[in-house]
């Protein structure tokens, strides 16, 4: 069966809204690490990682099993406190706020609507397992974004059918298979209208390596690789 690529997910007339991947910013990078370190007791895990990734970039962090990049990852969106550094979103530090000259860690209701601006999809999908594949793709469009019931369901209902779902909606987690929690977890990230998506494992499933794919030329060999903006990931195909 032949998936659409993720560049068919997202659009202004989905969510009533520009596509925020798709605005153009003022900053150099969308996304930025500036020496982040991490530990967890005596296991040093971040030792001073810094990057940026340009708008549209797409970036892939190889390293062996416990090295840090679920850790890495997690840090970026803003689930896992650092312990020094700074994560950027379009040039603006995000995570924390300055209050009399210290940095201070952000009330959870503003955390959550930061954190809703980068899109993830985790190793092991973190679904919720009470709620069907509608009810999650529903959850942070009502609790986080404010969104009326009908309308999340309504954007829901098209995200989880442009994810091949359509059928599945009202399955629960343990209906799924794992390629189907992980378009699930996809539609789930890709509604809240984040800037960045960040994918841990992408290539451990079909969908992503296909969004990804080299196309073949007519005689079947790779063409050169070309770098795939995110942003035409995110983009509704010219019609
Ligand atoms: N919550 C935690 N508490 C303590 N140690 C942790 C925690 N999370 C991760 N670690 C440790 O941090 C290190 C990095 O783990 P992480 O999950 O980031 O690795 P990874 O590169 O994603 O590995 P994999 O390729 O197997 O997914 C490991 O040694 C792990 O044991
Ligand atoms: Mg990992």
């Amino acid at each position: 069966m032949s998936e659409p690529p993720l560049g068919h997910l997202l659009d202004a007339g989905l969510l009533g809204e520009p596509v925020a991947a798709s605005r153009e910013g003022t900053s150099e990078y969308v996304l930025e690490a500036v020496d982040l370190r991490k530990r967890y007791g005596h296991n040093e895990v971040l030792r001073g990682v810094t990057f940026g990734v340009h708008r549209g970039d797409v970036k892939a962090v190889l390293g062996p099993s416990g090295s840090g990049k679920s850790t890495m990852l997690r840090c970026l969106a803003l689930l896992e406190p650092i312990d020094a550094g700074e994560v950027r979103l379009e040039g603006r530090r995000i995570g924390v706020r300055e209050s009399g000259g210290r940095l201070v860690s952000l009330p959870e209701r503003v955390l959550a609507k930061e954190r809703s601006e980068i899109g993830m999809v985790f190793q092991r999908f973190n679904l919720f397992p009470h709620l069907t594949a509608l009810g999650n793709v529903m959850i942070g469009l009502t609790e986080v974004r404010g969104r009326s019931k009908a309308e999340a369901r309504e954007i829901a209902q098209t995200m989880i059918a442009r994810v091949g779902l359509a059928e599945r909606a009202s399955f629960y987690l343990g209906e799924l298979s794992g390629g189907q929690q992980q378009r699930v977890a996809i539609a789930r990230a890709l509604v809240m209208n984040p800037k960045v998506m960040l994918f841990d494992e992408p290539t451990s499933r079909g969908w992503f390596r296909q969004a990804c794919r080299r196309p073949r030329d007519h005689d079947g060999r790779w063409r050169h690789h070309r770098r795939r903006p995110a942003r035409r990931v995110l983009r509704q195909p010219a019609a």
